[in-house]
């Protein structure tokens, strides 16, 4: 099964939007299985951001993700990556479709709430650089035989 990394930012965090975000993918049918609430050191960032380092959004989106915990998952589903996409909504939260996480939930795209990898090969990345494979959890939704035809 396809897999994705999620990570609620510190003004999620701080907000009281972790269940509202699990609440979402977890209707929407999508399994969890791995998450961790920690503070992200620098070197972490720059990993998970190294396509954006010579941006010039890229000092005050660091600042930003290093301010305060942040909650990392792992999702799996049928073609996870862009169903979660989807369901997070465009980057900028004034462009995000009402019923997407941004769309409901942030004002400011240096303040938007969550991340998704962006393709399989990202999630792949994202997934290695901040959990080893035996935190991932491998277990079967009750509900499987309903969701899937
Ligand atoms: P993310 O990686 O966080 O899931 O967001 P994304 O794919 O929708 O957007 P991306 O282009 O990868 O940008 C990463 C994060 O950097 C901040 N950003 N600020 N001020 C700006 O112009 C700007 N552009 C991007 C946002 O927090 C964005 O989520
Ligand atoms: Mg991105």
């Amino acid at each position: 099964m396809d897999q994705t990394f999620v990570m609620i930012k510190p003004d999620g965090v701080a907000r009281g939007l972790i269940g509202d975000v699990i609440a979402r993918l977890e209707g929407k049918g999508l399994q969890l299985v791995a998450a961790r609430l920690e503070k992200l050191p620098e070197k972490r960032v720059m990993e998970q951001y190294r396509e954006h380092l010579e941006k010039p959004f890229f000092p005050s989106l660091r600042h930003y993700i290093t301010s305060g915990p942040c909650f990392l998952m792992v999702w799996e589903g049928k073609n996870v990556v862009p169903v979660v996409r989807t369901l997070v909504g465009a980057t900028n939260p004034a462009d995000a479709a009402p019923g997407t996480i941004r769309g409901d939930l942030a004002m400011d795209i240096g303040r938007n709430v969550v991340h998704a990898s962006d393709s399989p090969e990202s999630a792949r990345r994202e997934i290695g650089i901040h959990f080893s494979p035996d935190n991932l959890c491998s277990y079967r939704r009750a509900d499987e035989t309903f969701l899937y035809e």
